[in-house]
């Protein structure tokens, strides 16, 4: 039974407590055509913890095969200086690649799964069912080995094969993930084709409990990531996922563009009067570095606007 979407004017009434997921050095560069050297991922995160981000997802340990641009993870993962009250999540695909994050040192680990057939097969090689089964496995391992899991769940809008993707679909797999455990569990709008009405629907159908352990993870392909955030704050969301400067993609969805750029969003709160603790013009300097070893300029109109 779905319960009611809240009020948004008793929302706005009052100022949340929002949590910013920082996932430019992994969900950004997992899809840059060019390779970063490690030392300069390094720096990266390291810049911007001190730039006043508090959750960070440092790399992945999935298949070098499947994404070279990160096979350099347990290096990088090494050697970054630990900030205190920092969280270094990293995502990861299999039993193998909690291996590999337990040696690496990982607290958090993050697993995922996808909401339709096509993006499981195209992503993960295996079908939804398959997929949700293994990382219910991985989540029962980690958290026996007394790790922190978060699990994400994409193509939770659209999908680039199948279209809309039904609700119902989406509610089932988190729901799941919640069960097994995962602390929180973040709706991926992997190709960025979510709209505010899209997301009030679906935000409205989990249960209050539930909504304040949802991030919602935003591409900004269509522009409507903010009005997306804005929409699932009213709802109740808390927890966001953003990249510096809009980095990123998906290498297996090719009509993916980056994440909504965290310097929108924090210049969105912080306009709202929600404290984000994040040093804006730290994070655009940190941006404008990661932009120039790209070669490439950030599609964020916030760094834009104040780096003319
Ligand atoms: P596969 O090819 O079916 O697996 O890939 P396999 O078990 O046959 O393994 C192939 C080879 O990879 C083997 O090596 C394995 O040992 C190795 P070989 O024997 O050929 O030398 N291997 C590994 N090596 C290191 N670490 C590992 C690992 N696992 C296997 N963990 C697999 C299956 C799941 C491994 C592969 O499909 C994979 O790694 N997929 C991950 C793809 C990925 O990273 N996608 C991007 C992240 S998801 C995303 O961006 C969406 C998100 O942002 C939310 C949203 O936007 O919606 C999270
Ligand atoms: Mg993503």
């Amino acid at each position: 039974m779905s319960s009611a979407f809240p009020d948004p004017h008793a929302a706005a009434s009052t100022l949340p407590e929002v949590t910013i997921c920082e996932v430019g050095p992994r969900d950004g560069l997992q899809a840059e055509g060019q390779i970063i050297a490690a030392e300069d991922k390094v720096a990266f995160i390291e810049r911007l913890g001190a730039a006043g981000l508090r959750t960070i997802e440092a790399t992945s340990f999935v298949a070098p095969t499947w994404v070279p641009q990160l096979a350099d993870s347990a290096e990088v993962f090494a050697k970054v200086r630990r900030l205190e009250g920092v969280r270094l999540p990293v995502l990861v695909p299999n039993e193998l690649g909690l291996e590999r994050a337990l040696d690496a040192g990982a607290e958090t680990i993050a697993v995922f799964v996808s909401a339709t057939e096509s993006f499981a097969r195209n992503n993960l090689n295996t079908g939804w069912r398959e997929a949700l089964a293994d990382a219910e496995a991985v989540t029962s391992s980690a958290l026996a080995a007394g790790l922190r899991v978060r699990g994400y769940v994409s193509m939770c809008f659209g999908d680039p094969w199948e279209g809309r993707v039904p609700v119902d679909d989406v509610l089932t797999v988190a729901r799941r993930l919640f069960e097994v455990g995962c602390s929180e569990v973040s709706l991926g709008d992997t190709i960025g084709v979510a709209t505010a009405g899209h997301v009030r629907e679906l935000v409205g159908r989990f249960t209050p409990v539930e909504r304040s352990r949802i991030a919602l993870h935003a591409h900004d392909t269509y522009g409507q990531a903010l009005a997306n955030v804005l929409t699932a704050l009213d709802g109740g969301v808390r927890i966001f996922d953003s990249s510096a400067g809009g980095l990123g993609g998906c290498p297996f969805a090719g009509s993916a563009t980056g994440n909504l750029a965290t310097e929108d969003l924090v210049w969105m709160l912080e306009g709202m009067g929600i404290h984000t603790g994040v040093d804006l013009h730290s994070l655009i300097a940190t941006s404008a570095w990661m932009a120039q070893l790209l070669d490439r300029s950030s599609p964020s109109a916030v760094v834009r606007a104040l780096s003319a």
